[in-house]
């Protein structure tokens, strides 16, 4: 809503700043006026009642011309060209992998020589794991930042990330990075300060004097981290204070209900934003606002915090998407699209966490029920947002779908999840799994999963015991798990070894600094000789690697597969096939997967019923065409078969 004087503070800075109207300016002076009094409306919500609210305001406008400012005339064409693409982002032909760069190549240096191998596998978006200085023993994989500028001198320089994001850029492939909002390391500068005793930057943190407020808040928030960080504070002795830590006792909570932390984490993220970044991944914001008596997470706050950093973005770099890392209940993560006013224009990607959780789900058990049963909610993603869809990512498998839904599908609750953990730890009868529990909580029973891709499909397992037929199963369920991903909607965001089949890396055990977290298993120091392998048809990195392939490739070519919230879920005529249609125009592409051990049949009228009129389909998967059948008559999938239908006259 347009407000008069925020209009003339705007006009006031930016006349100051020697910007106006015209010229090339003109489409950064619009999207400022245009955007300010929303900003100010939400700023006002969270701080009218601080008593620096207003001069901190004016710092966050000065913020954001600064940073416009300094933002390359490369980087604003690049931002034009995708405004005038309109969602550039839900475009089929984007596909993402997730690498740590030391584990992966080395250097920032070496990664240019690594990208021949990336653009042949189909990827053309990277997911660098977090690359600034991070203290080595105490870093959570990078999401523990002692300094947001500078690059941790293990992976190079800032220099060698900027070369690279210009040669990435040159390729036409994309940038995401990760912003690491919710907290600093207790190295980060503010905490040494707030160490030494300066009351102006203890309250960047939530610090308290003795437990009475802690008390209150531990009541509320469950533990992140319960074997190897429990509790949600940890005691500092040089100040007699104790200061909030969700995840680990070296990350410390950042107090977003101060303004001024606010203003300094949007001048990073602007500073990520001229750095060429594409996407930026906003590192944990269900958790950046905490009221005591709540599990402080997901609040309504939270969500006012990330529209402002929308409209802020939107005005610097609207060419730069956000997504929105909430590993959190279904019905919460899709707020993080947006909603009333804000529909679509918080965050435009979120994790299709819920899902990923599912396929793991329907590949134990050999049933589509309780995924369905989980979907209402997930369909609710409104138009131009998209998710994230994977199988694994750097994080464990936290199964977090809802009680209602499992019991819903017909199974008990405590018993399924019982069964999912000992399925892919391995211990349950039959399972080919190997993966681990991770964070079990003795108290509740609660426990996520870590492994590989491979480990989990049984791959590790199959290796072991020399079981040619059951590497090739294993095979079959790492693909259909991909395929089920990639072709459902959003960006496919591969993690990186699982390409190439990487089993679990135990030697994570051997290293003092992660040998607590045994997320380290499924982040593979990545063998370039085995990798190598990946294009021996007869390996079974040559069989990955060209399947993950070649499910890229067609996605890439299929339009109809781009995400604009145009999927329908198939009726489960079979229990153990999961099925849907995407349709855009024209266009259809019928999807059905067959999660079961044993072959499935499915009759033709599940096609029929979705809107299928032509006599036959091909299988871009197979290049096969079958002919339909009558209702009366079947579609035989093999165990584990997918096929990827379009109907052909
Ligand atoms: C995110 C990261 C995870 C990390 C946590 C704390 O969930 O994905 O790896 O441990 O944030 O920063």
């Amino acid at each position: 809503m347009y407000n008069y004087q925020v209009h003339q503070t705007v006009d006031k800075i930016l006349r100051k700043q020697q910007i106006n109207t015209s010229g090339n300016n003109n489409a950064f002076y619009v999207r400022m006026v245009s955007n300010t009094p929303a900003l100010y409306q939400l700023y006002q919500q969270l701080y009218w009642h601080h008593p620096s609210a207003e001069k901190n305001f004016e710092t966050l406008l000065k913020i954001i011309i600064t940073s416009y400012k300094q933002r390359n005339e490369g980087l604003r064409q690049a931002d034009e060209t995708k405004l005038q693409q309109g969602y550039w982002y839900l475009s089929n032909k984007l596909a993402g992998m997730s690498l740590y760069v030391d584990r992966f190549a080395g250097k920032l240096k070496n990664m240019p020589e690594k990208l021949d191998y990336l653009q042949h596998l189909g990827i053309n978006l990277l997911h660098l794991m977090p690359l600034f200085e991070s203290p080595v023993n105490e870093s959570d994989g990078g999401y523990a930042v002692s300094n947001f500028r500078k690059v941790d001198k293990r992976f190079g320089s800032l220099e060698d990330l900027q070369a690279l994001r210009q040669h990435m850029h040159t390729r036409g492939m994309y940038l995401m990075l990760d912003i690491v909002l919710n907290h600093t390391s207790h190295h980060h500068p503010w905490a040494l300060k707030a160490k030494a005793g300066d009351t102006t930057y203890q309250d960047y943190y939530y610090m308290y004097p003795d437990r009475q407020v802690p008390d209150q808040f531990e009541m509320g928030m469950p533990e992140i981290f319960p074997e190897s960080a429990p509790g949600n504070f940890t005691y500092i002795p040089q100040i007699d204070k104790w200061v909030m830590t969700a995840f680990h006792n070296y990350q410390w909570d950042l107090n977003f209900t101060n303004p001024s932390v606010f203003n300094a984490m949007l001048e990073n993220i602007l500073f990520y934003a001229n750095l060429g970044v594409d996407v930026l991944r906003i590192d944990a914001p269900a958790f950046i606002w905490k009221k005591p008596g709540t599990t402080c997470q997901n609040l309504p706050e939270a969500h006012t915090l990330l529209r402002m950093i929308k409209l802020c973005v939107q005005i610097v770099a609207p060419g730069m998407a956000l997504l929105g890392e909430a590993i959190v209940a279904p019905d919460e993560i899709i707020k993080y699209f947006g909603t009333g006013h804000f529909t679509a224009r918080e965050c435009d990607f979120a994790y299709n966490a819920t899902h990923m959780a599912l396929q793991w789900d329907m590949l134990a058990t050999g049933d589509t029920r309780i995924m369905l049963a989980a979907q209402h909610p997930l369909m609710q993603k409104p138009f131009g947002t998209s998710w994230i869809t994977y199988t694994r990512c750097h994080d464990d498998i936290g199964l977090g779908y809802n009680d209602e839904t499992i019991a819903q599908a017909g199974y008990n609750p405590y018993e399924h999840r019982r069964f999912m953990k000992d399925f892919y730890s391995g211990t349950y009868p039959g399972s080919t799994a190997k993966g681990a529990l991770f964070a079990v909580n003795p108290k509740t029973q609660d426990a996520r999963i870590s492994g590989t891709l491979a480990s989990l499909c049984g791959l590790e397992d199959a290796l072991n015991k020399q079981d040619v037929q059951a590497i090739d199963v294993a095979i079959q369920r790492m693909l259909l798990m991909q395929a089920h991903s990639f072709f459902m909607g959003g960006m496919p965001m591969l993690f990186y070894g699982d390409e190439a089949a990487y089993t679990n890396d135990y030697s994570y055990l051997q290293d003092d600094g992660k040998s607590y977290d045994n997320r380290w298993m499924h982040r593979p120091q990545i063998n370039w000789q085995k990798n190598a392998l990946t294009t021996n048809p007869h390996t079974p990195e040559g069989k990955v690697f060209a399947g993950t392939r070649q499910l890229l490739h067609l996605r890439s070519l299929l339009a109809v597969v781009a995400d604009y919230s145009n999927l329908t879920w198939f009726t489960p005529h079979n229990i153990h096939v999961a099925g849907y249609v995407r349709a855009w125009e024209k266009e259809q592409l019928f999807c059905v997967f067959n999660f079961s051990s044993q072959p499935a049949w499915l009759t033709w009228y599940a096609f029929k019923e979705k809107g299928l009129l032509a006599p036959k389909l091909y299988n871009h998967w197979n290049q096969q065409t079958y002919t339909v059948g009558s209702d009366r008559e079947y579609l035989i999938l093999q165990p584990y078969e997918f096929m990827l239908l379009q109907p052909v006259e």
